[in-house]
C-alpha cells in the first residue's frame, strides 16, 4: 500500500505493479502531488513565460530582431496562468492514466494508519504486507508579529499561493534566499517586477559550493530589478510593509506581496500513532538506505523523510523501497538496491540555471580531502556565444589519489541538462581521464565539461 500519489508515491506504485506486486495507492488531493501541481512543473512554466517576455523585450535586438517602437509587448497574465493550468492538468491526468494502465487500485481519500499493516480510508479498512509513506511536505512559515494577519489579508504568500496570483505584482519582497526564494526572484524579475530578496544568512544558496553562490549573487544583483539583502533579520509585517533590520538599522519595505520561502515541513498526519521514529525536525526517520523506518514493513520516501527534498530523489527512493520489498518476497528485479546520497544531482531553475552534485570545495577542505578543482567559463564556449548567454562556468572537483570525480558545480544556460553526465560518471566511479577522453559534441555547452576534465587531467586547457 502506498500513501500519497506524488512523484515518490506514484512511481513506487508503478514499480511495484511492474514487479507483479498487488498494489493499492491512496491520494487525498491531486495526482502528481506538489511537484506536478504546485511545485516543479508550474514554476517551470511560469519561468519559461517570463523568459520569453524578457528575451523579447530586452534581448531580441542583440540577436538582430527588431521590434518597431510603436509595438506593444505585454504580459497576458491570464493566458500565462491558463498555460500553466493546462500543463498541470495534462500531467496530473497522465498519472491517473498510468495507475489504470498498470492496474493499480487507487482510492481518493485521506489515509489513517491503524497499525503498521492497516489503513483506514473513506470508512473502509485495507491491509497490506508493506506500507510506503509518501505524503510529502508543506511550506514552513515564520511566527512573527503581523504574519498571521498578513497571510489572512492575502499579502503574505507561500510558494503555493505565489503560483496563482490574480495579477502580476509590481513589487515583491521574498523572505528566504534558498532554492524557492531564488527561483521566484528570478521568475518575477523576468516579468519586470521589482524584487527584494531578504536572506537571513551572509550568502544566498548557502548550501552550494561557494563559487556558485557568489556567481549567482553577482548575476542577480546585476539585474536592475533585483536587490539582495543579506544578514537581514525579519521583525514582522505591518499591513503591506515588511519590517526588517540590517546593519543595526530598521527598514520598512512596501510591496504588493511578500513571499516567505524559509523551508518546508513533513506531512505525517494519519501516521502519528503507529510508533514511527521521527527526526528532531519532525520528519519520519529513515533507518537505512533502503528507506525502511524503525518499523520493518513501513517505508518513508520523498520529502516526508527529509533527507533531500527533491522530486527525483522521491521517485528514486520509491523504486529502491519497492525493490527492497520485492527482495524480501523473493521477487527478482534488476534494479538498484540502495540510496546513494552522495550521487544526487540538485538543480535550481533560475536564470541562469544551477546544477550541482557531490562534494563542494568547502566540504573537501573541511574533510581534509586531497583534491583538485578546475573552473572552465562558458564565455570561452562557442555555443554560449551563439546563444547570447555566456554567464557562468563548469567547476569539476576530483580527488587526487584515484582521480575520480567527487563533485561538479555548474552555473549557466542548460546547466540542469548537463549535470546528468557527471551523475553517470560518479555512479560508475569514473576517473577524470574517462570524462576527458569521452567526445563532447561541438558546438555544445557540455564542451565546458570536457575542457575542465582536460585541464584536471593534463594541467592545460585547449580553448582557454
Ligand atoms: P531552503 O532551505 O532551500 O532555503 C530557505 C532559506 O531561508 C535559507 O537560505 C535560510 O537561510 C533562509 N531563512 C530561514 N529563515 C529565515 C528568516 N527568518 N529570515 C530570512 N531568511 C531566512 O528552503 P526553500 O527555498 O523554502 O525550499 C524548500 C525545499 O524545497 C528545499 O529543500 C529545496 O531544495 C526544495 N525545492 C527544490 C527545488 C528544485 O530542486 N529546483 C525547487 C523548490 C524547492
Amino acid at each position: 500500500m502506498v500513501v500519497g500519489a506524488g512523484v515518490g508515491g506514484y512511481v513506487a506504485a508503478i514499480k511495484a505493479a511492474n514487479l507483479g506486486l498487488k498494489t493499492l495507492i491512496i491520494e487525498k488531493g491531486a495526482y502528481g502531488g506538489v511537484c506536478l501541481n504546485i511545485g516543479c512543473i508550474p514554476t517551470k512554466t511560469l519561468l519559461k513565460s517570463g523568459k520569453v517576455f524578457e528575451q523579447t523585450t530586452q534581448k531580441a535586438a542583440a540577436f538582430g530582431i527588431e521590434i518597431s517602437k510603436d509595438a506593444k509587448i505585454t504580459v497576458n497574465w491570464t493566458k500565462v496562468m491558463e498555460r500553466k493550468e493546462d500543463i498541470i492538468k495534462k500531467l496530473s491526468s497522465g498519472v491517473l492514466y498510468l495507475m489504470n494502465k498498470n492496474k493499480i487500485k487507487h482510492l481518493e481519500g485521506e489515509a489513517l494508519a491503524l497499525d503498521n499493516h492497516t489503513i483506514k480510508v473513506n470508512g473502509e479498512t485495507y491491509t497490506a504486507d508493506d506500507l510506503i509513506i509518501a505524503t510529502g511536505s508543506t511550506p514552513r512559515g515564520l511566527n512573527l508579529p503581523g504574519f498571521e494577519q498578513a497571510q489572512k489579508a492575502g499579502f503574505l504568500l507561500n510558494s503555493t499561493d505565489a503560483l496563482s496570483l490574480p495579477k502580476l505584482p509590481k513589487k515583491v519582497v521574498i523572505i528566504g534566499g534558498g532554492v524557492i526564494g531564488v527561483e521566484f526572484a528570478s521568475m518575477f524579475a523576468s516579468y519586470g517586477s521589482q524584487v527584494t530578496l531578504l536572506q537571513g544568512l551572509p550568502t544566498i544558496l548557502e548550501m552550494l559550493d561557494g563559487d556558485l553562490s557568489k556567481e549567482m549573487t553577482k548575476i542577480l544583483s546585476a539585474k536592475n530589478n533585483i536587490t539582495i539583502v543579506t544578514n537581514a533579520m525579519i521583525k514582522g509585517i505591518e499591513k503591506n510593509k515588511v519590517v526588517y533590520e540590517v546593519d543595526g538599522k530598521e527598514v520598512k519595505l512596501e510591496a504588493d506581496y511578500c513571499l516567505q520561502s524559509v523551508g518546508r515541513q513533513a506531512v505525517t498526519t494519519g501516521f502519528d500513532n503507529i510508533g514511527l521514529q521521527k527526526t528532531a525536525n519532525g520528519y519520519i526517520e529513515m533507518a537505512n538506505d533502503y528507506c525502511q523506518t524503525n518499523i520493518d514493513n513501513v517505508y518513508a520516501i520523498g520529502d516526508v523523510n527529509g533527507k533531500l527534498m527533491l522530486a527525483h530523489v522521491a521517485s528514486h527512493e520509491g523504486v529502491i523501497a519497492v525493490n527492497h520489498i520485492a527482495t524480501k518476497k523473493g521477487v527478482k528485479h534488476a534494479g538498484h538496491t540502495k540510496m546513494e546520497f552522495e550521487c544526487v544531482p540538485s538543480c535550481i531553475y533560475a536564470s541562469p540555471e544551477i546544477a550541482s552534485i557531490g562534494k563542494t570545495e568547502e566540504q573537501c577542505q573541511k574533510e581534509n580531502i586531497d583534491y583538485k578543482a578546475f573552473k572552465f567559463p562558458f564565455s570561452a564556449i562557442g555555443k554560449a556565444l551563439a546563444d547570447g548567454d555566456t554567464h557562468g562556468f563548469v567547476k569539476l572537483i576530483i580527488e587526487n589519489k584515484y582521480q575520480t570525480v567527487i563533485g561538479a558545480h555548474i552555473i549557466g544556460n542548460r546547466a540542469t541538462e548537463m549535470i546528468s553526465e557527471i551523475a553517470v560518471a560518479m555512479e560508475s566511479e569514473a576517473t577524470i581521464a574517462e570524462i576527458a577522453h569521452a567526445i563532447h559534441p561541438h558546438p555544445t555547452m557540455s564542451e565546458a565539461i570536457g575542457e575542465a576534465a582536460e585541464a584536471l587531467l593534463t594541467g592545460k586547457t585547449l580553448n582557454l
